[in-house]
């Protein structure tokens, strides 16, 4: 038998073992016969009616359900009437069982929801015409879906009950409004009291900011001792308002602003945008898997009436060039390690108030944001002949932390009259950009394609992958293996280990010092607060050792950041981060120290990587907050 036949058989055998398997564990698993509606159907044991509902077509009202969360089952609004049950079973909570004959619409159900729906609208501000989430509320659509108006029997009820209440005498310095950062805005005025938030900060980040306070009818949403948020450990990730069904949490908006700005056009109005926003377009105009949304989503930018379209990509391989030189410096030279990476200002939000202890192991690189910031109001500026102030820069991102970024005090430069401008004006997430194309009825899908502009708008495809966890070591890896000269670099998108979703990866990464010796760099990729925290215990404990650390805040990366669109999707995620691969395989230009402007601001304007101009504009140091943070987190860690 021939080596190749013999290959085949084992091969087909495996095969066949996986097929004997798989049909072992379909007999083993016995499927459950159950009946919705009158209408038979088989789900595997252990669903949920709620998933046995929505896989085979029928609907169930849901508001603390979220798929990404633990189940709380604490609306009562997925209430269904199952044959057997003297009373009504959450769908979202109970599982299936034998010959279960549920009904979904049944007249009692269906009042029982409603009078629900009206109770929660009767203490929900009419507020939905200037509210951010106008259009984009679950809670908005049910009330529309149910159509509960002020006739509902149940809303005159509880308005002679709420009448006899003075809610101020029990809390008189409670606000429902906590603006403290600049990042995140709360008005529990429109709280449906569902948890997911409370849910999203602890099964994610474990940081536990956020939980039910009070008891009897003034339960509400707060923080630890109801400070405001600035004054907790609160990393500004967004989370929160990612799962949030109304207006409640949500990003400080600044729409109306950026509206103005562009309206006005008294300035030179210049826009940035980051890897991830693209990806999250994509997937929210449903293209296809494969589809590049980057010259769409120019064209929609440019339509929207902003003067330059630049591109964050460009920035990102900016980060490159200078986190890669100061890695290779502190392997060659000595410094701190780990070297953690500095891009995502929810994770230095967490250094700076938990752990400040690591401040010097931070690179002293800006994150690309802020590097373009810079750049935008200095190199490009001094093209077009115009002072900082002249130039209005707004900026996309995917993430709520980075409004809070751009407001730092030494994130500014003078002016021509000497006063402070800020290198960001606005930071804008993806939900605001989608608010801003719905309010001038723009469609990026339908306009021709637009390209980015010059001397900003060239991003290769490593820089891109700065939006999905991992996507910044990979690029890192690939310029620093080219320029200290390992011989065999690892292939494109080789680096499989520090690629999709899991928690913490790793890799050993060869590289060479400046006397040509080979060193293995140990490399760690980790995303999301609650794996952060594992993973610096398991540091400070010495179990493990690493030299180079990607540090992301949000699960994921910022394909899953607090300020991309909200989607029941589960797999939404999963979708952004394929699409990011896919681009990186499509792409002409995949190494960040190939992109020719990047040769070109380093020839004309900045010299050399961790130069002198390039350490006062792309450099920057870190504060220690910890102090006036106390730790009084609600729940234990
Ligand atoms: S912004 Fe992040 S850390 Fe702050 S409360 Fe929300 S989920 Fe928690
Ligand atoms: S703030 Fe939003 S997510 Fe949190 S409990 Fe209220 S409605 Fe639910
Ligand atoms: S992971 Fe991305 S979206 Fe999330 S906080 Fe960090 S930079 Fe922002
Ligand atoms: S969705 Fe089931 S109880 Fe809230």
């Amino acid at each position: 038998m021939s080596m190749l036949s013999s290959v085949l058989n084992k091969t087909a055998s495996a095969a066949n073992t996986k097929i004997t398997r798989s049909l072992a564990t379909a007999a083993a698993e016995k499927m459950v016969n159950i009946t919705i509606n009158g209408r038979k159907i088989q789900v595997k044991p252990k669903t949920t009616v709620l998933d046995a509902a929505k896989a085979n077509g029928f609907y169930i009202p849901t508001l603390c359900y979220h798929p990404r969360l633990p189940i709380a089952g604490n609306c009562r609004l997925c209430l269904v009437d199952v044959k057997g049950s003297w009373k009504p079973l959450t769908a979202c909570t109970t599982e299936v069982w034998e010959g279960m004959e549920i009904e979904t619409d049944s007249p009692a159900v269906i009042e029982t929801v409603r009078s629900s729906l009206a109770m929660m609208r009767e203490e929900h501000p009419n507020d939905c015409m200037t509210c951010e989430s106008n259009g984009d509320c679950e809670f908005q659509d049910l009330i529309y879906r149910y159509q509960i108006d002020a006739q509902h029997p149940v809303r005159s009820l509880l308005r002679n009950k709420f009448k006899k209440t003075n809610h101020s005498i029990t809390e008189p310095c409670y606000s429902p409004y906590d603006n403290s950062t600049f990042s995140i805005a709360r008005d529990m005025n429109k709280c449906v009291k569902c948890g997911r938030c409370i849910r999203a900060c602890h099964h994610f980040q474990n940081i536990n900011i956020l939980g039910f306070i009070n008891r009897a009818g003034y339960e509400r949403v707060g923080t630890p001792m109801d400070r405001p948020m600035n004054f907790t450990k609160c990393v500004e990730c967004g989370q929160c308002s990612q799962v949030c069904p109304v207006g409640a949490i949500a990003e400080r908006n600044e729409v109306i602003e950026v509206l103005k700005q562009l309206d006005s056009k008294r300035k030179v109005v210049v826009v940035s945008t980051a890897p991830a926003i693209r990806v999250a377009l994509a997937e929210n105009f449903n293209v296809e898997p494969d589809f590049d949304f980057t010259p769409k989503m120019v064209a929609g930018l440019k339509k929207l009436g902003f003067d330059y379209v630049f591109d964050t990509n460009f920035s990102a391989d900016l980060t490159i060039m200078e986190e890669g030189t100061e890695l290779i410096t502190r392997l060659n030279e000595g410094g701190k390690f780990p070297m953690f990476t500095s891009c995502c200002p929810g994770w230095i939000n967490m250094v700076e108030k938990s752990y400040p202890e690591l401040r010097d192991n931070l690179s002293s690189c800006k994150s690309p944001q802020q590097m373009i910031g810079a750049v935008i109001k200095t190199y490009f500026a001094k093209q077009l002949n115009l002072n900082p102030e002249d130039i209005i820069h707004v900026s996309v991102m995917p993430c709520t932390a980075k409004k809070g970024e751009a407001k730092r005090p030494e994130f500014v430069r003078k002016g021509s009259d000497g006063k402070d401008v800020p290198d960001i004006d606005y930071v804008i997430t993806t939900r605001e950009l989608l608010t801003l194309l719905k309010l001038k009825k723009i469609n990026p899908s339908e306009l021709k394609d637009a390209k980015f502009d010059s001397p900003l708008g060239i991003g290769s495809s490593a820089g891109n992958l700065f939006g999905v966890t991992g996507g910044v070591m990979e690029a890192a890896v690939r310029t620093a293996q080219i320029i200290t000269g390992v011989e065999n670099p690892i292939p494109l998108g080789e680096l499989k280990a520090i690629r999709g979703l899991d928690g913490i990866k790793a890799a050993n990464v060869p590289l060479k010092t400046k006397d040509g010796k080979d060193v293995s760099v140990r490399a760690a990729v980790v995303s999301g607060g609650a794996n952060i925290q594992k993973f610096l215990e398991k540091i400070k404990n010495k179990e493990l050792e690493f030299d180079f650390v990607e540090m992301m805040m949000c699960p994921g990366g910022c394909i899953n950041g607090g300020g991309q669109p909200k989607s029941a999707d589960p797999k939404v995620v999963l979708n952004k981060m394929q699409r990011m691969y896919t681009m990186d395989n499509q792409a002409s230009l995949r190494l960040s120290h190939e992109n020719p402007e990047i040769k070109e601001i380093y020839e004309k304007f900045l010299h050399e990587p961790n130069g002198h101009l390039s350490h006062e504009l792309l450099h920057t140091h870190y504060n220690d907050r910890s102090k006036k943070i106390q730790d009084m987190s609600l729940h234990q860690k």
